[in-house]
């Protein structure tokens, strides 16, 4: 069965010494998690992390990556140079990345396969926004930004990627998908994956939920048979509210 994988995405929040605390704080609570926990934050944070992260079940992120090896990038972070700072998992294609920073279907998939070729694991964001559900293009939607992310990449490279369905209108709103529109969306996903790599492949990637996910519903959310964790967002700033996502099942 999939391991669930619960992440933090910090986005632009926190110094070095607020990330150590929360960490620190985080070490001692989640323990004896039973899902893979995972903290993406700023790269001004990676070595506080890091450090603070050492010896625990913490995981390090990051929260983009650039393709290209080395260059003339003012300002992006290649996928080895992640690597040498001990991060392990890079979030593809957030939805403020794609809505803010010009981020395409086709930056992702050069993301995605920059990450893989230097053994990150992606986590890659997908989702669609108000107009577009309320338009019946959710599924279609989901789906082509899916496969384009993984276009390229191997069926045993596909196995070890992480999905995360975040629809657009529940990301910082306190708006969530009810648990069976989450699941069912998880689901179309799946299929996709299925459709085009096979079952193994489908029934091996683990798909998060993100969208506001908090202590209140995610037992709710993770008790659905297709979400395999989730991408949080304000509920993992602080020990608290993170500590009862990532410990849902105690
Ligand atoms: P949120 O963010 O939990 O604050 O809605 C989730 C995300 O953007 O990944």
């Amino acid at each position: 069965m999939r391991k669930p994988i619960i992440a933090g995405n910090w986005k632009m929040n926190k110094t070095p010494a607020e990330a150590k605390e929360l960490v620190l704080a985080l070490a001692e609570t989640v323990k004896d998690a039973d899902c893979d926990v995972v903290v993406c934050v700023p790269a001004t944070n990676f070595a506080a992390v890091k450090e603070a992260a050492e010896g625990s079940n913490i995981k390090l992120g990051a929260q983009n990556v650039h393709f290209a090896a080395s260059g003339a990038y003012t300002g992006e972070l290649s996928a080895d140079m992640l690597k040498a700072c001990g991060v392990e998992y890079v979030v593809i294609g957030h939805s403020e990345r794609r809505q803010y920073f010009g981020e395409t279907d086709k930056t992702v998939n050069l993301r995605t396969k920059a990450a893989v070729a230097a053994g990150l694991v992606p986590i890659i964001c997908v989702g669609e926004m108000k107009d577009e559900r309320e338009a019946g293009y959710t599924d279609i939607l989901v789906e082509y930004q899916t496969l384009m992310a993984l276009h390229g990449l191997t069926e045993d490279e596909i196995k070890n990627v992480v999905i995360a369905y975040e629809p657009v209108w529940a990301i910082g709103t306190g708006l969530t998908a009810t648990d069976e529109q989450a699941n069912e969306t998880i689901g179309v996903i799946r299929k996709a994956i299925e459709r085009k790599y096979g079952k193994e492949v489908a029934d091996t990637v683990r798909i998060q939920y993100g969208g506001s996910m908090n202590p209140k519903n995610v037992k709710g959310l993770m008790a659905q048979p297709e979400i395999d964790g989730g991408l949080i967002g304000g509920a993992s700033l602080k020990a608290p509210d993170f500590t009862a996502v990532v410990m849902y099942n105690k």
